[in-house]
């Protein structure tokens, strides 16, 4: 019999697309005859943890969310219920909390959209008898199980935009603009945001570099008429990239690299930081988003619980939503994809293949 009432919680970091899942999940909902109530910040609105609410996601509720970024039911990173840190700073399990502030509101499955971290919090609570069905976001796009995860199509426009918008000063100042992009230990969008915007040199963490290589690829560029260079470095070629205040970000060590080796060279070092997590998700993501909150209520009515949305195109695919299913992925070195990139002319840092 299908569920009377679901739920739904948007965990993680945010990302553009969220907000358009929820509108989707409304609108099946309701044509279905399901309530469907959205749980405030992550998990926290079913441990009443601050102001967190769970509260009704009604079609009317949701009808301007399609184009918004951020997410309606507000989300954390922090919000681990199952390593929750309690008054004195130690760690306490409170899964089986959700587990029965679930039961008790009548909630008979939860949709949960997040990254591999959501994603392995949704699988144990899964394990301890609350039915849920994963929807994979982030714009790492790190998780091996879908070919793109949302989120990942809105982060790499924007880091075209700005590329676009960085080579007309470059070129204006014949500088060197050094952009480090996020990514968490992975440089997807450095990557294919780097191909986009036309960069000079892609530094990710999948691809050692080598400061003198670089500097010879941009020497080159600078060589050639119009001189200016793009550098594009992903936040994981550094690491520990966690901790911002403790070491310089990826990019500031790129600089000081070139800096040294290219010392009449004008560099200049900009991060995009979270403005690639911001505002109006793409087409892409919207029409990804809408399918997965569709095909997740779908698969809720069915019973058909304990599983991930995956994205293999055509298709919306559901796997086990099985800690096996949710394992982080970077960018293959060997991939025809870098090929492609090093055939352009970018460079990697590296002396090639
Ligand atoms: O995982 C998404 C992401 O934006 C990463 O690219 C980045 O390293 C991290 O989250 C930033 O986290 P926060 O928003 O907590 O600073």
């Amino acid at each position: 019999m299908a569920p009377r009432r679901i739920g739904i919680a948007t965990g993680g970091g945010d990302c553009p697309g969220l907000n358009a899942v929820l509108r989707a999940a409304a609108v099946r909902c309701h044509t279905l005859g399901i309530e469907l109530l959205g749980i405030e910040s992550g998990f926290d609105g079913l441990l009443g943890v601050g102001d967190a609410r769970v509260l009704p996601l009604t079609v009317e509720a949701t009808a301007d969310l399609l184009d918004r970024g951020g997410t309606a039911l507000g989300t954390t990173s922090r919000g681990n219920p199952l390593r929750w840190r309690d008054g004195a700073g130690a760690f306490v399990d409170r899964g089986d909390e959700v587990v029965a502030s679930a039961r008790t509101r009548g909630i008979e499955v939860v949709i949960s959209v997040g990254g591999d971290g959501t994603q392995r919090i949704s699988a144990e609570l899964h394990r301890r008898g609350l039915p849920m069905v994963g929807v994979p976001k982030t714009i790492d796009n790190d998780l091996a199980c879908t070919f793109e995860s949302l989120g990942f199509p809105t982060a790499v426009q924007i880091v075209t935009d700005a590329l676009d918008r960085l080579r007309t000063t470059a070129e204006a100042h014949h500088r060197v603009i050094i952009v480090e992009v996020m990514g968490r230990d992975a440089g997807w969008i450095a990557l294919e945001a780097g191909i986009a915007g036309g960069a000079d040199a892609i530094i990710v963490p999948e691809v050692p570099h080598d400061g003198a290589a670089l500097a010879a690829a941009v020497a080159a560029r600078l060589a050639r008429p119009r001189p200016h260079a793009i550098v594009v470095v992903a936040e994981g070629a550094r690491r520990p990239v966690r901790d911002a205040s403790a070491s310089p970000g990826a990019a500031v060590a790129v600089a000081r690299g070139l800096a040294a080796a290219l010392p009449h060279a004008e560099l200049r070092v900009t991060t995009l930081g979270h403005l690639q997590r911001g505002g109006t998700p793409t087409a892409a993501d919207r029409l990804l988003a809408s399918r997965c909150g569709v095909e997740a209520v779908d698969l809720a009515a069915r019973g058909e619980v304990g599983v991930l949305l995956t994205w293999q195109p055509p298709d919306i695919v559901a796997v086990p939503l099985e800690p096996d299913a949710i394992v982080t992925r970077g960018v293959d070195p060997d991939s025809q994809l870098v090929r492609h990139a090093r055939e352009l002319g970018i460079s990697f840092g590296d002396t090639g293949p």
